[in-house]
């Protein structure tokens, strides 16, 4: 087993990553990462994720451009003054180049409700909290397997549902833009809370 202190290091090392290069993902390595995703507790075992793995050219386009046209409605119409000032330090734009660069986008839908008999729909239980951890699983297994990242969330995101041909009961968490940073990839500088202040002990 990884050394704790070990572990630690790896996590920290992770940064979303928003310039990526076309070098392919190993479809393979995805695989596993999915499965460790699959192992995450959920709300009455339900289970309510489904994953959509796109590497075709095409339809990372489509997605792209599906995705440009709700942000320029968004920064155009929607935001908040407030979040536009937190949104600065990030120096975020209104073209996504990163969902046709990144050779891998996975899209994380979660199940609002499911059949338990023919025709009859019923909610599932926690379904964010369930389909959050089962994304924080796929996020640490990809940085473990040397991915870098963007967890990309266009607002509204209804549409992906029709565009990955999904059933009406699910809706899209997010993007998550898998690959590899290009060389000189810029970070943005950011204070992480210190531990003390986000622990309280009552031993
Ligand atoms: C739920 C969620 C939604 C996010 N949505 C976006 C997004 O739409 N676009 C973006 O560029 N970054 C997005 N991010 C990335 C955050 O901006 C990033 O995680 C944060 O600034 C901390 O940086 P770090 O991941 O490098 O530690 C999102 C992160 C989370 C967890």
């Amino acid at each position: 087993m990884m050394p704790m202190e070990e572990a630690l290091t790896l996590a920290k090392k992770r940064r979303t990553i928003r310039n990526f290069d076309r070098k392919p993902v190993n479809l393979d390595e995805i695989k596993t990462c999915l499965e460790i995703a699959a192992t995450a507790p959920s709300g009455a075992d339900m289970q309510p994720w489904h994953f959509c793995i796109i590497t075709s050219e095409a339809k990372k386009i489509e997605i792209r451009q599906a995705c440009e046209q709700v942000e320029r409605e968004f920064y155009d119409r929607r935001i908040s003054e407030v979040w536009r000032q937190d949104l600065k330090k990030l120096n975020l734009q209104v073209e996504k180049p990163f969902l046709s660069e990144a050779p891998c986008l996975i899209v994380i839908f979660k199940q609002l409700t499911h059949e338990d008999q023919p025709g009859h729909w019923i909610p599932n239980y926690y379904v964010n909290e369930s389909v959050g951890i089962a994304t924080g699983f796929l996020i640490q297994a990809l940085h473990q397997a040397g991915y870098a990242m963007l967890t990309y969330t266009p607002a509204p995101i209804h549409f992906l549902t029709k565009l990955c041909g999904r059933p009406d009961n699910e809706i899209a968490e997010m993007i998550l833009v898998v690959g590899h940073a290009r060389k000189g990839a810029q970070l943005p500088e950011l204070e992480k809370k210190k531990f003390e202040e986000l622990v309280d002990f009552f031993e």
